[in-house]
C-alpha cells in the first residue's frame, strides 16, 4: 500500500453546495472538529443553478402566506408523497434561515417598503421567493462560503471522495484522492455528513455540470443505507436548446415567474390546453385571468405557465410531438412581448447575457427557444426527518442527495430552502452523534487496501473501454429509455444495457499517470452513474403508475393504492434492488389543511 495522507475530524462533510457548507458550519459551530470535502474549487456548486430564489413563508409580499399554506403547496406538488415530517419542518423553518442568510451578508432584492423581496414560481400559492435578481443561488453560495472560511472550517478542495468507511455497521470514515496529484487521502470521522448532490450527468441533456455523478447516492447504497423515490426525476421546463453547444443550460423559472409566458411554433399560448384535473380548481383558465394574477392573487387563479414543473415539462413534450415546435425541437419562451427592457435587465440580469452571449439571443426583443433538461432528483438518501441520519449509524444525507422532502416532484425553489433547513440540521445531528460517542469507530486497513486497488483497476488494464464512450452511451440510454415518458419494454432494454456496460466498466483501461487525468476520474464516477441509473430504472419499473416526474405510457393515470407508498433501492452487493414501503401517516392536524385551504 503506498503512502496514504490522513486526517482526523469529528464530522467530515463531502460536499460545498448549499446543504454542505450549512452543515459544515452548524457542525463547526456545536464545537464538532469540521472539514469540507468537495470534488471541484470552493464555490463551484449546481446551488447556483436555483437561480430563481428561495422558497420561505415570510409574507412580505403576500402578507397571506404562512408556513402551513407553504407546506401545502409543498405536498400538493410533491402530489402526497413527500415525507410530511421533512415537509413540515422545511415550510416552518424556511424563513429564520433566509433571515440568518441576511445576518451573514446576503444581499436580496427589496420590496419599496424595503422588506426582501419576493417572486412568484410554480405551484406556489403566494410570491414567496426571496431572490437576488437570478442569481440567487450563487449569492448562497458566496455568503455561506465566506463564514465558512472566517470561521476556519478546514477545506479539502478538489478531493474526490469514492468509499465510505464502516466499522461494523457504523461509518468510521471516507476514502478518497486529490484530483490534482492522483494521492489518496483518509479521513477518520465517527459522522459522514453526504452532500454531494444530483445525478443529472447520466442524462444526455442536463442543467447539471461534471461534479453530478451521484456519488453520493451510490457511496451511500454501497454502505447499505437505502434510497427512497428514485423513479422521480425532475426535467426543468425551460433549458437552453440552441446553439447545440448550450443545449440543459438552465434558463430560471423566474422568466415565467416575472411575466413570460410559453408558446408553440404557432405562436400559442398552450399551457391553456394542458390543465390538468388535479391543479383546475386554481389555475387561470383565461389569457385575461392569468394576466391579472401578478396583480391580484386573491382574487384570480395562477397562470398556467406556473403550473408544477412535472406538468409543464410534460406539456412541452406533448407540444413538440403533436408537431407543433420549434426548427430545433422545443417551444418558445417570451418574455420581451410581455415585460419591458428594463424589467428584464433588472430582474433577470443572468439570462438577458446568457442568451445575449451563448446564443446570440436579445431576450428584450426575441423569444428564448427552450426545452426540457434533467435538472433534479427527487429521489435520494432515506433519512431521518429531524436528523438527516440515514440508517447507517453516523452517516448523514443533506440537500439533494437525501429523498423524501420533494416527494414524486419537487417545486422550484423548494431546494435552496431545504439545502439550509435540512443542512444546518445534519451538521448540528453529526456533532451531536461524534459527541455522543463512548468510543470512536476505528477505520479498518483492510478496507483502505480495497478501495485503493479499487481506485488505481483502471490502470492495471490496457487496451480496454474508453470512459467517454461508456459515459456517452450511458447517457444516450438514460436519455431515450428512461426519460420523461417511459414504458416497461423501454425500461427493461435500458436494465439490460446498464448490465452490459458495468461489464464494459469492469474492462475501462486510462492511460498516462494519476496526475490530473480526468480519464481516469471519470473511469471512477462511472461505478456512481451505473449505481444510480440502475435504481432509476428500477425504481421506475416497479412504480405502475403516472405521478410527479415520473410518468409512464402504459400506466397513465395515478393510482391512489401507490399514493401510500415509496419505492426503496438497496445494493444487494451485486446489483440493486427494489422493495415497496408504507408512507409515514399524515398526522390529523396537517391533514386538516388539505380542506382549510
Ligand atoms: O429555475 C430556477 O431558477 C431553478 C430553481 C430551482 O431549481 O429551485
Amino acid at each position: 500500500m503506498s503512502e496514504i495522507e490522513r486526517h482526523s475530524y469529528d464530522v467530515v462533510v463531502v460536499g460545498a453546495g448549499g446543504a454542505g457548507l450549512r452543515a459544515a458550519i452548524a457542525a463547526h459551530d456545536a464545537g464538532a472538529r469540521t472539514a469540507i470535502v468537495c470534488k471541484s474549487l470552493l464555490g463551484k456548486a449546481h446551488t447556483v443553478m436555483a437561480e430563481g430564489g428561495i422558497a420561505a413563508a415570510m409574507g412580505n409580499v403576500w402578507p397571506e402566506d404562512n408556513w402551513q399554506v407553504h407546506f401545502r403547496d409543498t405536498m400538493r406538488g410533491g402530489k402526497m408523497l413527500n415525507n410530511w415530517r421533512m415537509a413540515q419542518l422545511h415550510a416552518q423553518e424556511a424563513p429564520e434561515r433566509v433571515w440568518e442568510l441576511e445576518s451573514w451578508g446576503a444581499l436580496f432584492d427589496r420590496t419599496p417598503d424595503g422588506k426582501i423581496s419576493q417572486r412568484d414560481f410554480g405551484g406556489h400559492r403566494y410570491a414567496r421567493l426571496a431572490h437576488v435578481g437570478d442569481r440567487t443561488g450563487l449569492e448562497m453560495i458566496r455568503t455561506l462560503q465566506q463564514r465558512a472560511v472566517a470561521l476556519g472550517i478546514d477545506v479539502f478542495m478538489e478531493c474526490t471522495i469514492t468509499r465510505l468507511l464502516k466499522d461494523g455497521d457504523r461509518i468510521a470514515g471516507a476514502f478518497g484522492y486529490w484530483r490534482e496529484s492522483g494521492r489518496f487521502i483518509v479521513f477518520e470521522a465517527p459522522s459522514v455528513v453526504l452532500a454531494t448532490g444530483g445525478i443529472g450527468k447520466s442524462f444526455k441533456v442536463t442543467s447539471n455540470s461534471w461534479e453530478y455523478t451521484g456519488d453520493g447516492h451510490a457511496m451511500a447504497m454501497l454502505a447499505g443505507a437505502p434510497l427512497i423515490n428514485m423513479e422521480f426525476v425532475q426535467f426543468h421546463p425551460t433549458g437552453m436548446l440552441w446553439p447545440p453547444s448550450v443545449r440543459g443550460i438552465l434558463v430560471t423559472e423566474s422568466v415565467r415567474g416575472d411575466g413570460g409566458v410559453l408558446r408553440n411554433a404557432e405562436g400559442r399560448r398552450f399551457m391553456f390546453d394542458y390543465i390538468s384535473d388535479y391543479f383546475k380548481a386554481e389555475t387561470a383558465d383565461t389569457e385575461e385571468e392569468a394576466d391579472r394574477w401578478y396583480d391580484d392573487h386573491i382574487n384570480n387563479r395562477r397562470p398556467p405557465e406556473l403550473l408544477p414543473r412535472d406538468e409543464v415539462a410534460r406539456a412541452i413534450n406533448a407540444e413538440v410531438k403533436a408537431g407543433r415546435g420549434t426548427p430545433h425541437g422545443g417551444v418558445y419562451l417570451d418574455i420581451a412581448s410581455r415585460r419591458s427592457p428594463e424589467f428584464i435587465k433588472k430582474r433577470l440580469p443572468s439570462m438577458y447575457h446568457q442568451f445575449k452571449e451563448l446564443a446570440d439571443v436579445d431576450i428584450t426583443k426575441e423569444p428564448m427557444e427552450i426545452a426540457p433538461t434533467c435538472h433534479y432528483v427527487m429521489g435520494g438518501v432515506e433519512v431521518d426527518a429531524d436528523s438527516a441520519m440515514s440508517k447507517v449509524p453516523g452517516l448523514f444525507a443533506a440537500g439533494e442527495v437525501a429523498g423524501g422532502m420533494h416527494g414524486a416532484n419537487r417545486l422550484g425553489g423548494n431546494s435552496l430552502s431545504d439545502l439550509l433547513v435540512f443542512g444546518k440540521r445534519a451538521g448540528e445531528y453529526a456533532a451531536a452523534h461524534a459527541a455522543g460517542l463512548a468510543v470512536r469507530p476505528r477505520i479498518d486497513e483492510a478496507d483502505v487496501a480495497q478501495a485503493e486497488a479499487e481506485a488505481l483497476a483502471p490502470f492495471a488494464r490496457d487496451g480496454g473501454e474508453n470512459p467517454y464512450s461508456l459515459h456517452r452511451d450511458l447517457q444516450e440510454t438514460m436519455h431515450n429509455l428512461v426519460g420523461i415518458i417511459r414504458v416497461a419494454e423501454e425500461m427493461e432494454r435500458a436494465l439490460e444495457r446498464i448490465a452490459e456496460y458495468r461489464e464494459r466498466l469492469e474492462k475501462v483501461s486510462v492511460e498516462g499517470n494519476r496526475q490530473y487525468n480526468p480519464g481516469w476520474h471519470l473511469a471512477l464516477d462511472l461505478r456512481n452513474m451505473l449505481i444510480v441509473s440502475e435504481s432509476i430504472a428500477r425504481a421506475a419499473l416497479e412504480r405502475k403508475e403516472s405521478r410527479g416526474g415520473h410518468t409512464r405510457d402504459d400506466y397513465p393515470s395515478t393510482d391512489p393504492e401507490w399514493g401510500k407508498r415509496n419505492v426503496c433501492c438497496r445494493w444487494d452487493g451485486d446489483h440493486v434492488t427494489v422493495y415497496q414501503q408504507p408512507l409515514p401517516e399524515m398526522p390529523d392536524e396537517l391533514k386538516k389543511l388539505f380542506e382549510e385551504h
